[in-house]
């Protein structure tokens, strides 16, 4: 496997192959990446990986210092998985100078939910996932990257923002990948204390709850939905959390569903804080 840091070196070690197939991760490697590269990879003729933490995604009061940085755990990881080549840029080789152009996601799509929670946030992503996709996939005529449906919203927003520049990416979908009781894998998790990791399954819980009664209210989803949402974020915060939301939405572009939506064109969403760790989680209906 092999392992660079600059532009120049990254172009050197994918010149030879003709379509790469790529998994941006900020490190911290859980299986849910390992599922994303394993998805990836024999789409491709390269398989390569990204470690980098963005800064430009956080906000100032958010985990950038702290998030966890867990480089040779990481490295094995991917080395064992099947991973050609590990980009690990220093924040001076993707930014060499202060990044004043930026990608600026519809923000139909991007200030709601998270974009709401974290302002910004979507920004963020996007201008980095745009750099990023620049120094993989230059030079080449086709490639694909994988993201995880857990950040569904993400997810979306890149699909939006490959169609729209007409880069020639194929995105996959990577399903959530969850422990044997069912929570949603996450580098956050391991900021979450031995009680808390137990308690962290109520918001998976919660979502399901939500799903299985906006199905059974039907044509009645659209004037109950606020409502519904309501209760299951109230069942959370009478456990101690503090929701930012908890939402039934259309898959398609994450808006109120109206009485016309066919169930399985709806997804629910969930954030909120356990003790310190915010926490993300969705289900396709
Ligand atoms: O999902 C992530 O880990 C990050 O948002 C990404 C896509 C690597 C961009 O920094």
């Amino acid at each position: 496997m092999h392992i660079v840091r600059t532009l120049p070196e990254l172009r050197a070690a994918l010149s030879a192959f003709e379509k790469p197939a790529f998994v941006p991760t900020m490190g911290n490697l859980h299986d849910g990446h390992l599922a994303l590269l394993k998805l990836a990879k024999p789409e491709g003729d390269v398989a390569v990986a990204s470690i980098f933490v963005n800064r430009l995604q956080f906000l100032p009061h958010e985990d950038f210092d702290s998030y966890p940085r867990t480089w040779e755990a990481d490295c094995a990881k991917l080395e064992a998985a099947g991973c050609d080549v590990v980009f690990a840029p220093r924040e001076a080789d993707l930014y060499p100078e202060p990044q004043t152009f930026k990608v600026h996601p519809d923000p139909r799509m991007a200030d709601i939910l998270e974009g709401q929670f974290r302002p910004g946030f979507f920004v963020g992503v996007a201008t980095v996932v745009m750099k990023l996709f620049q120094a993989v996939f230059a030079g080449h005529a086709q490639g694909v990257a994988a993201f995880g449906k857990k950040d569904y919203q993400q997810l979306m927003v890149i699909r939006q923002l490959v169609r729209q520049f007409a880069l020639p990416i194929e995105i996959l979908a990577g399903e959530t990948q969850r422990t044997a009781e069912g929570l949603a894998m996450s580098s956050r998790n391991g900021y979450l204390s031995e009680a808390e990791r137990a308690e962290a399954l109520q918001l998976s819980l919660a979502l399901r709850g939500l799903a299985q009664s906006a199905l059974s209210l039907g044509q009645a989803l659209p004037e109950k939905r606020e409502a519904l949402e309501q209760s299951f974020m109230s069942l959370l915060q009478d456990r101690g959390w503090k929701p930012d939301y908890l939402t039934v939405r259309r898959r398609v572009d994450l808006q109120a569903p109206t009485a016309q939506e066919p169930a399985q064109s709806l997804v629910v969403l969930g954030a909120a804080k356990l003790g310190g760790t915010r926490l993300i989680d969705n289900f396709e209906i």
